[in-house]
């Protein structure tokens, strides 16, 4: 036996086990003979492993672990690194009713400002990516959905600098329309209008922004200092215009970041391909992320051991508004999970490997938790 039971809140019998030197079974037993019965597999609470390090005669310790919050607070500090500031791209997203012509206009993006200036025809290869006009970059995330949209922010992850709220001007607002108004207002960032489907019959562009006031949105015409920009996806009319005007909205945001730090940023989407391992779509929002880089992203960690833009060419280094996809992870981290590069693997190893744990216990406690105040309910 150790002289010190060192443990962490919500180890279970087969973790104590290992600890202790001794079976699973006896410590099941032991505990059954206090009084709680349990299976190996469910974890304990404080008080339940004390008793237990107790009735072997040995002290207890609670274990000093790098905890999820303080490496969140590192992200922030990485974030917040101000030391030098350079202009960054603004992140825009695209929101709207179902139908309303989010994807037509993403579409007409890409085809006329990134595919026709590169390797002809080469398709995009993540759910992100940038654009240049008019000398200056813009980057855009596929529209997420509302919902993945909610959700990264619920996870901490603030990716959109500029809303685009589409609506068609044969519709008007819709449910959804109201829903992205929300979300946008929700996370603080302007909101750009862009009108859609002029080029159609039934258009009405003044009912839309007439309708769009009863929610905040006051066009500039009507004294108000919304942007409207009526657009044919389709056709492409006004697009360019569209783009002038998130630029103008990202020139007085004054969007700025720091390039000159290490890699930090957030989870776009992520999954497991079956020859590469993981990969996942990183937005670096801080620094310049680099191949080699030793990363923690979310609970998983690694090495970046290839880096693609959207056209799935390969690059070597991403500066701040750059959306990537990566590979070199251990596992596959989930979308609006953040990341930060670390100065050696080691530590980066060490955090990814502490943030894993951490988020097992965390998981098994809310799945089975057995505590002293529970034993008698279940009894
Ligand atoms: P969801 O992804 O289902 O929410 O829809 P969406 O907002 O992405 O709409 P999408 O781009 O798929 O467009 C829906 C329909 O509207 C398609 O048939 C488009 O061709 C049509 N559409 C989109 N933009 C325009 C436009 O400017 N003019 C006209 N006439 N049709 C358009
Ligand atoms: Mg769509």
């Amino acid at each position: 036996l150790p002289e010190v039971l060192v443990y962490q809140d919500g180890m279970n019998a087969q973790d104590l086990g290992k600890i202790l030197h001794r079976e699973p079974a006896e410590i099941i037993k032991k505990l059954f003979m206090l009084g709680m019965m349990v299976n190996q597999n469910q974890s304990l609470d404080k008080d339940a492993i004390e008793v237990l390090a107790d009735d072997y005669g040995i002290k207890s310790q609670e274990k000093e672990t790098v905890n999820v919050s303080d490496i969140d607070k590192f992200f922030e500090e990485e974030e917040q690194n101000k030391d030098y500031q350079a202009p960054r791209p603004p992140v825009v997203t695209i929101m709207g009713h179902v139908d309303h012509g989010k994807t037509t206009l993403l579409d007409y993006l890409r085809d006329s400002h990134i595919t026709a200036g590169e390797a002809g025809g080469i398709t995009q290869a993540i759910g992100a990516y940038q654009l240049h006009h008019d000398g200056k970059i813009i980057t855009f995330l596929d529209t997420p959905g509302h919902a993945a949209f909610t959700e990264m922010r619920a996870r901490g992850a603030n990716v959109t600098d500029i809303t685009v709220l589409v609506v068609a001007a044969d519709d008007g607002v819709m449910p959804q329309t109201v829903e992205a108004i929300d979300h946008a207002k929700a996370a603080q960032t302007p909101i750009i209008v862009a009108v859609n489907k002029i080029d159609k019959a039934g258009a009405n562009p003044n009912h839309v922004k007439e309708q769009l006031m009863n929610y905040g949105l006051v066009p500039e015409d009507y004294g108000g200092d919304t942007i409207f920009v009526d657009i044919s996806a389709k056709n492409g009319t006004n697009v360019d215009e569209l783009l002038n005007m998130i630029l103008l909205q990202s020139d007085v945001m004054e969007l700025q970041a720091n390039p000159k730090q290490n890699g930090a940023g957030s989870v776009i989407e992520a999954r497991l391909d079956r020859g590469k391992g993981p990969v996942a779509t990183l937005l670096v929002q801080q620094g310049t992320l680099h191949t080699g880089d030793p990363i923690v992203v979310g609970d998983t960690f690694g090495r970046v051991r290839t880096m693609a833009n959207e056209l799935g060419q390969d690059i070597t280094t991403a500066t701040p508004a750059t959306p990537v996809e990566i590979t070199g992870l251990n596992g596959v981290p989930e979308a609006g999970d953040r990341f930060v590069v670390f100065n050696d693997e080691k530590t980066a190893r060490t955090a990814g490997e502490e943030r894993a744990k951490e988020a097992q216990l965390e998981e098994r406690k809310q799945n089975n938790r057995v505590t002293l105040d529970n034993l008698f309910d279940s009894m």
